[in-house]
């Protein structure tokens, strides 16, 4: 009996309590929001978009850069304000940042009055009553298990028409640049069932899209209760909730990418003709010393994999300038290696050395942050290009779109995707939020694609 009270007089007392969540970073930690928001609201709390409005402001943070961590530290600077003048207001750090600089936050920084990793957010609940009763509260715990597999994500999303399924946690790999296998922990792969009858409900509610996600989708494998289930398999099981629930993942690893996965992305024409492949860089001695596990041949072979199994596919890419050492040489080795792929988009950082990384503690950060911006900029101007080269060969194209909502641009038209993850906006005519229309592309930049439905 005891329990049970103690949970009513819980939900009671926070019945009019608001919690605010923001969130920066990847597709993850959005996705682990909406596990927040599920755990809060089963709890009492009720959501608002409104920071002002809140009792209670949870960021939910990125370590990857060091520029994503400032930003967050300059957020919660304006907190600081606010909780001078309102003793009552709260504000929690969660996720990467919870995990890299733990007590600091509480203690030395005197910002925050909850500190919670990525594998805690079960405890939420709990910590808060701390705080409630003046103690300051942390749990920055990793876990060997948790997936939060049987939590029904609350959709922050208002589109109602794309969402997130989590399939796994962690990595295992140990990129020599990346903060991840810190603070998100050691890997571990969700139960298919919960993935598959996530998707089901997902469909059942009216949504359309879903992206499956993980730091390295290769390497799902589930192995329990008599069943054997890799990423191919998951993939596939996930394409048969219905041929309405259009299929995206990310992120896959050119070294565990195998020819089962494009197989199947071939076999369903409801998973989308896309993957986003992160190369980094063209050469393979930066490769190595990033200890990706693959060098340049490899990855252009995997390539050919994918455009010999779906000749149309789209392929994206993540790439770092002047990791430790990166010569001219070898900084034009991925120029030449862009221009060999002509990637149809991509993600472009210049390294930021990260603590706790092999890199930090073997490597030197040498190559100047002037250079390390040329380089960028070098490869930001010739990925420009190649986008809208592209774009501008689906001029006259007739291209289907799943309609996701009003273009920010203008009330008059919706946007969209293709199958290959480019952005369509076009006069909204009768179309709504989740149909599925042709539309033929009279116009493109680098960014989107602009046309009329047929
Ligand atoms: N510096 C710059 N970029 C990084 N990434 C990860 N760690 C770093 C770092 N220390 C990039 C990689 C990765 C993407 C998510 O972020 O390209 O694929
Ligand atoms: Fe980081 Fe490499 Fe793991 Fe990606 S695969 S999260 S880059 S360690």
């Amino acid at each position: 009996m005891k329990p049970k009270e103690e949970t009513l007089v819980q939900t009671a007392s926070n019945l009019s309590k608001k919690v605010y969540i923001e969130t920066y970073g990847c597709q993850m930690n959005f996705s682990d929001s909406e596990i927040v928001a599920s755990v809060l609201t089963t709890n009492g709390y009720q959501l608002t978009n409104q920071s002002d409005d809140a009792d209670l402001v949870l960021i939910n943070t990125c370590s990857i850069r060091d520029n994503a961590e400032r930003k967050v530290l300059n957020r919660l600077n304006d907190f600081k304000r606010r909780k001078k003048k309102e003793p009552s207001f709260k504000v929690g750090v969660l996720g990467c940042m919870a995990e890299r600089m733990k007590a600091d936050l509480l203690d030395e920084k005197k910002m925050v009055d909850i500190v919670v990793g990525p594998d805690a957010y079960r405890d939420l609940p709990d910590l808060l009553e701390e705080i409630d009763r003046g103690r300051k509260a942390v749990n920055v715990l990793l876990s060997r298990e948790e997936t939060y597999d049987d939590i029904e994500p609350v959709r922050l999303d208002q589109s109602g028409v794309t969402a997130f399924i989590s399939i796994m946690r962690g990595c295992d790999n140990m990129c020599a640049f990346c903060v991840v296998p810190f603070t998100r922990g050691r890997e571990r792969s969700r139960d298919p069932q919960t993935i598959v009858s996530e998707a089901s409900e997902l469909v059942t509610k009216g949504y359309r899209e879903v992206t499956l996600l993980g730091q390295n989708v290769d390497s799902y494998h589930w192995s329990e209760g008599g069943l054997d289930v890799n990423f191919a398999q998951l993939l596939e099981l996930v394409a048969q909730v219905s041929p309405l629930l259009r299929i995206r993942f990310s992120t896959s690893h050119p070294k565990d990418m195998t020819d089962d996965v494009l197989v199947v992305m071939s076999k369903y024409q409801n998973i989308c003709e896309y993957i986003h492949l992160p190369v980094q860089s063209g050469n393979s001695a930066v490769l190595e010393r990033m200890n990706r596990g693959y060098s340049r041949e490899w990855y252009l072979e995997r390539i050919a994999s994918i455009k010999s199994i779906m000749p149309n596919c789209a392929i994206s890419t993540d790439i770092i300038t002047g990791f430790c050492g990166e010569t001219q040489k070898e900084h034009q080795d991925t120029i030449e290696l862009m221009d060999l792929i002509e990637y149809d988009f991509a993600y472009m950082f210049k390294y930021s050395e990260r603590p706790r990384t092999l890199a930090e503690r073997r490597m030197e950060d040498d190559v100047p942050d002037e250079e390390k911006n040329r380089r960028l900029q070098e490869i930001i101007r010739l990925q420009n290009h190649h986008s809208q080269k592209k774009h501008s060969k689906y001029l006259g194209r007739t291209l289907e779109v799943l309609v996701e909502g009003t273009s920010k641009r203008s009330e008059e038209e919706n946007f969209g995707r293709t199958t290959y993850n480019t952005v369509v906006v076009f006069p909204k005519g009768e179309s709504r939020p989740g149909d599925y229309v042709q539309v033929m592309i009279t116009d493109f930049t680098s960014a989107t694609l602009k046309g009329k439905i047929v």
